[in-house]
Order: C-alpha cells, then sequence, then structure tokens
C-alpha cells in the first residue's frame, strides 16, 4: 500500500527531499454507546484498516493534496491561512478542520505539505472513517512540522475539529480510539475525565466480526445533534434536584429513583439509554476481564435492544443484522456499533462458526433486504503513527 502512494507522490509532487509515510486507523466500539457525550464510558478498538498518508514538508504555507481513493478529484490545494469552517462533508473537510484546529489552539502551524493518501476501510459505514482522516492529519502536523503535542491533544483536535470546523458535535470516542489505538487491546475510556486503560482482547476460541450493511441513512448528522439535545434536557431537569454533573453520574438505582424529574417522556427514554449503557459497558468490561465472555455477549445484546427501543438510533437493516446473528451457533455477541442509522454492527463469533455465520447471515440480510453484506474480521492494532516508509503497518 505504502509503496504505490509513494510511487504516486513522486509521480505528482516528483522525489527528493524527506518523505515520510504515516497511517491512522478506523476504529469499532465493543460496548457504550451514544454514552461519549453523556460523561460515560466507552469501550472501542483502533482497527487495522484505516487511511494511510506519504508527505513532505514544503516551505511555503500552501498544502497540496491527491487521494487515491477519489482520483477524480485530480491535485487540489489550500492555503493554510484563513481556513474557514463550513459543512460541506467532504472528505477533505476534515483534514483542513485539523489544521484550523490547530490554529485556533495556539499550535504553530508554520508552514504546508504535498501529500498523498489512500483508504482501505470503507468510508460513511460507521467505522470513523472521517476520525481517521483527521487523526492522520493530526499526526502529520506533529511530525512533520515538529509540533509539541501529545496523542490526546491530537484526539481532542480531531473532535474539536469535527465539532467546530465541520459542524458535527460528535464525542471524543472515535478520535481518541483512532489516536490511542493499541494492538490487541481495546481502549475502556472514561469520557467525562478522560481516563483510560487498555484491556487485552486475548479472546482464545472467538473472533471479532464486523458485518457492514451497506446502508447510511441521511438522518445520521441531524438526528445525532438531536439526541444530544434530549439528553442534555433529560440532566438538566435532573440537576434542578440532583448534584450531578453528566448522565453518566447516575447509575440504575439512581436513575430510577429520580427519573420522573425528566418531563418529556423522549427525554427519560434517551436517558435512560444513556445511564444503563454507561452502567452495561463498566460491567461488560469486568465480565471480560474475568474472562466470562458469555456475559458480556449477553450485554452486547441488551445494548443493541437498548439502541434499537430507547435511543432509536438503529434502523430496520442494523436490526436484521443483529437479529439474525443473535439466533446462530456459535454467536456469543451481536450488536449495532457507532452512531447508527445504517453502518455495521459488530459479533463476537466462536472461531469454528465464523464462515457459516458469514454465509447465513447473508443469506438472511440479502432474502430481506436485497444487499449483499461485507464482512471484516477485525483484530485490535494500533493507533496513528509513522510509518517505516517501505513497510506496511501491519
Ligand atoms: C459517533 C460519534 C461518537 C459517538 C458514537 C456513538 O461515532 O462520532 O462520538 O458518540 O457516534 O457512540
Amino acid at each position: 500500500m505504502i509503496e504505490k502512494i509513494r510511487n504516486k507522490f513522486e509521480e505528482l509532487f516528483g522525489g527528493g527531499g524527506d518523505i515520510r509515510a504515516y497511517f491512522a486507523p478506523g476504529r469499532v466500539n465493543l460496548i457504550g454507546e451514544h454514552t461519549d457525550y453523556n460523561g460515560g464510558h466507552v469501550f472501542p478498538y483502533a482497527l487495522s484498516m484505516g487511511n494511510y498518508a506519504v508527505a513532505r514538508v514544503r516551505d511555503d504555507k500552501k498544502i497540496r493534496w491527491f487521494n487515491m481513493t477519489y482520483p477524480e478529484n485530480g491535485v487540489q490545494e489550500r492555503e493554510i491561512d484563513g481556513l474557514m469552517p463550513n459543512d460541506n462533508g467532504l472528505w477533505y473537510d476534515y483534514q483542513l478542520g485539523v489544521i484550523w484546529a490547530f490554529q485556533q489552539n495556539g499550535y504553530k502551524v508554520t508552514r504546508g505539505y504535498d501529500m498523498v493518501m489512500a483508504a482501505d476501510m470503507p468510508a460513511g459505514a460507521g467505522l470513523s472513517a472521517s476520525a481517521s482522516i483527521e487523526e492522520l492529519a493530526a499526526v502529520i502536523l506533529k511530525d512533520l512540522l515538529s509540533i509539541d503535542i501529545s496523542m490526546v491533544d491530537c484526539a481532542l483536535m480531531g473532535q474539536y475539529s469535527e465539532n467546530k470546523y465541520n459542524g458535527m458535535n460528535c464525542g471524543i470516542m472515535d478520535q481518541f480510539a483512532s489516536a490511542m489505538g493499541k494492538k490487541d487491546h481495546a481502549i475502556f475510556l472514561n469520557t467525562d475525565r478522560l481516563e483510560y486503560s487498555y484491556v487485552p482482547l486475548n479472546l482464545k476460541a472467538e473472533k471479532i466480526v464486523i458485518t457492514n450493511s451497506l446502508v447510511k441513512h441521511s438522518l445520521a448528522g441531524s438526528a445525532y445533534n438531536e439526541r444530544r439535545r434530549q439528553c442534555e434536557e433529560a440532566l438538566s431537569d435532573l440537576q434542578k434536584n440532583l448534584d450531578i454533573k453528566t448522565l453518566g453520574d447516575l447509575d440504575e438505582e439512581a436513575f430510577e429513583e429520580h427519573k420522573a424529574l425528566i418531563k418529556d417522556p423522549v427525554c427519560l427514554k434517551r436517558a435512560r439509554h444513556a445511564v444503563y449503557e454507561n452502567q452495561r459497558a463498566i460491567a461488560a468490561v469486568e465480565e471480560l476481564k474475568s474472562g466470562n465472555i458469555e456475559e458480556f455477549g449477553r450485554l452486547m445484546k441488551e445494548s443493541h435492544v437498548s439502541l434499537r427501543d430507547d435511543y432509536e438510533v438503529s434502523c430496520r437493516e442494523l436490526d436484521i443484522l443483529a437479529e439474525e446473528a443473535w439466533k446462530l451457533p456459535g454467536v456469543i455477541g451481536s450488536r449495532m456499533t457507532g452512531g447508527g442509522f445504517g453502518g455495521c454492527t459488530v459479533s463476537i463469533v466462536e472461531d469454528r462458526e465464523v464462515e457459516a455465520f458469514k454465509e447465513k447471515l447473508s443469506h438472511a440480510y440479502s432474502e430481506k433486504t436485497g444487499l449483499t453484506p461485507e464482512f471484516y474480521i477485525a483484530d485490535a492494532a494500533d493507533g496513528a503513527r509513522r510509518l517505516e516508509l517501505q513497510m506496511s503497518p501491519q
């Protein structure tokens, strides 16, 4: 992959000089969905799929890029000063947003660069291709321009830019997973305090399988921001009587005791998901640590049901994938993953059943939707980083 990108780079921008290579992964979330803007816990990991770049610093403040995924766009360029937030949602707005976020937060972006990039992950599939582009930009700025910034702050810059440059009010999970991923580990992150620990994913006889529904419903962005607002309304109702900072401060008992404070029934359902899902994520990680994978799988199923019924961010296609998966032999757990309204499910499946799982799920899904899903075996990999130019990251 890197060699192909480098060849393209030399063809377009010439050889010579200090040419460097970078990679930033997508992510999958095992449990703790829609909790990251509610002060709760998440449990994602970085994938081995993502976005790659080959880049070389320039002497001026121009950035030029070519994306091998969209060759029809040719080489594009911008001045790095004077960038303006917009909600066009084009892939390169996610990289420009990060340059802007660095500038807004006092990091000196003194020079531009030439870059060719390519992806080996699907975009718009709920695996955070956008966070991967953001963290790719962040790690390029950090390394190529010798900017003194930690990887946690790179994640925060990605979130800042997505919130303020691209107009998407996301939490920190995706950028954190892409920036901070660790091979063979998932990240148990407290999104309120940004405290985290790495939990080994040493599944003995199971694989984690991602199933791409291949649908993306258009209401994803607006519905996401609406869910945030509903959770904030529920929180402010609760705060009239309770001294809490986020919904993540409540456990199930406290929620049941005080839920009558939430006036709007829809906001109550949203808050119930946020509270229970956070507690599920905490419990699930404990179960995994004690080797109780069956219980982890059961909590994944509960998570899906709550996202479907209380949070209402699933959709027909994701429900078919999860519900059909639950019926299959060797399936420990299965749920939608990511923001919802399309995208992927994540399933834990016994090794010996993986092939049959793919075949049977594909068949059931095609019968009901006319679509053939894609499958990825999803190992946990390292986060955004510079690569040896001649080597692939795996
Ligand atoms: C999207 C957002 C994340 C998170 C998930 C839902 O991926 O970018 O911040 O809120 O949805 O868990």
